[in-house]
């Protein structure tokens, strides 16, 4: 099928190369002409884990393009996709919707024969409705549809995200888009459960999925609390929670409180919905505020652990969101960081992937490290912020040998406390207290 994308970030570039692999022909619409040159130069604009390599195989196939061409992207193409941002507005929190409206009234204009326009980017319940006014008062001809069709891919797993979804959610209100929409999905017919529902519903899906997980992660982080409080171990805990099927293995990790560009976001947006639509979601509310109170209280707990030593130098690691990603917006470990640089100038730090992304916010108020010795080399703590993989296997032994001071803070739980022990760390993590 003939596809086209509107815009190129975490959501748009994933999805366009993994619609161009199942053997559709794709074309990436953007509006930032470095990203469109970058991307035709065969350069990924963000780093997504196993992209690189399916972009430059569709790209070399000519089974993907990227333009700044709107007219030339939209005309002829069977579905159009709506995968631009939907950035919180500064003051009132709720999506700010003017990218998708602006996109709306410049497609509408090309449009050609039946086209399904489908919106990816979270929106709002009732933007679809939005969206087909929008292009019905641009082009009154138009033969269209408007679907809904929540993405829901991680970051740094948005291409195994692709493949392998665990459902595939469409929100129409015409039999024409709902057939559509499956022949665009029949390669998943095996593998996925589809869901069929209608376009409020669908849009509501996805708030709500996203809401809940955040809800879900707030809840272990209080139990975790309880946990350092009453002898308890979270990690024990949590294990035992997640064996009941009704409860479920995942998202029972304790954090410093969950990041990234859609739990803070979708959260706050999906609060003002519930005040716009005069609906109680107290629940909501109290994830939001106790998820930014907890980033705060972590950055003090690290200052605490180096009260008695204020100018010793402290070992950051990680400052993403999460592991696996280069992405630093609404990053705990950013946030954590910014707290702690209120009392300490002697802060370095390391992240595999996002060291060009956390300058851009943090600066020069911190130092950069190159890997994980660096930035712990002469400290006196090291705090481990984010949850990479490689942090697991730090060798403590020898790390201890090139620190000033043997003590970690560790707020992802990532490190072996037995480890630490035996390798005279004191060691501090979430939801469990550990003597020396
Ligand atoms: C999320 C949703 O998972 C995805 O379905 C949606 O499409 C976009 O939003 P993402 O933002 O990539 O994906 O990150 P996710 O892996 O869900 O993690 C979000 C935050 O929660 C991170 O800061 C992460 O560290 C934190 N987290 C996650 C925890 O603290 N504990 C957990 O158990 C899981």
């Amino acid at each position: 099928m003939k596809l086209t994308i509107i815009g190129t970030g975490y959501v748009g570039l994933p999805t366009g190369v993994g619609f161009a692999e199942l053997g559709n022909e794709v074309v990436c619409v953007d509006k930032i002409a470095a990203k469109i040159d970058k991307l035709n130069r065969g350069e990924l604009t963000l780093f997504e884990d196993g992209l690189d390599e399916l972009f430059r195989k569709n790209v070399e196939k000519g089974s993907i393009r990227f333009t700044l061409d709107m007219e030339n992207a939209v005309k002829g193409a069977d579905v159009v996709m709506l995968a631009v941002g939907t950035p919180p507005h500064p003051v009132t929190k709720e999506a700010d919707l003017q990218y998708i409206y602006a996109a709306a009234e410049e497609l509408a204009q090309y449009l050609d024969g039946y086209t399904v326009v489908a919106t990816k980017s979270t929106v709002p319940v009732g933007t679809g409705d939005e969206v087909e006014a929008i292009i019905r008062k641009t082009n009154p001809i138009a033969d269209f549809d408007v679907v809904s069709l929540p993405e829901f891919l991680r970051e740094g797993f948005a291409i195994h995200d692709f493949f392998n979804p665990d459902r595939i959610v469409i929100g129409a209100n015409s039999e024409k888009a709902r057939s559509v929409m499956l022949k665009l999905y029949e390669p998943f017919k095996e593998k996925s459960e589809f869901l069929m529902v209608k376009r409020r519903s669908s849009e509501t899906i996805k708030y709500a999925s996203n809401a809940f997980l955040a809800m879900k992660i707030h809840y272990i982080n209080e139990m975790a609390d309880f946990c350092e409080q009453a002898g308890a171990d979270i990690l024990e805990v949590a294990k035992g929670m997640g064996m009941d099927s009704r409860i479920g293995k995942k998202f029972l990790n304790p954090g410093p409180g969950y990041g990234g560009s859609c739990f803070p976001k979708d959260t706050n947006a999906m609060a003002q919905m519930g005040k716009k639509y005069g609906a109680n979601l107290n629940l909501i509310e109290t994830t939001i505020a106790k998820n930014d109170e907890r980033k705060a209280k972590m950055g003090q707990r690290v200052i605490e652990a180096i009260k008695n030593h204020p100018e010793g130098k402290i070992a950051v690691l990680g400052l993403a969101f999460k592991g696996g990603t280069d992405d630093c917006r609404e990053s705990p470990a950013v946030d954590i960081v910014k707290e702690m640089i209120k009392h300490s100038d002697n802060i370095c730090a390391y992240d595999p992937k996002a060291i060009e992304n956390a300058k851009l916010i943090l600066g020069d108020s911190i130092k950069y490290a190159n890997s994980i010795e660096e930035a712990c080399k002469d400290a006196d703590v090291m705090v481990v912020l984010t949850e990479w993989e490689d942090f697991r296997n730090i060798n403590l032994a020898e790390i201890k040998k090139i620190m000033s001071k043997a003590k970690i803070i560790d707020l992802r739980n990532m490190l072996n406390a037995e480890d630490a022990k035996v390798n005279g760390f004191e060691y501090q993590c979430i939801g469990a207290k550990y003597s020396a």
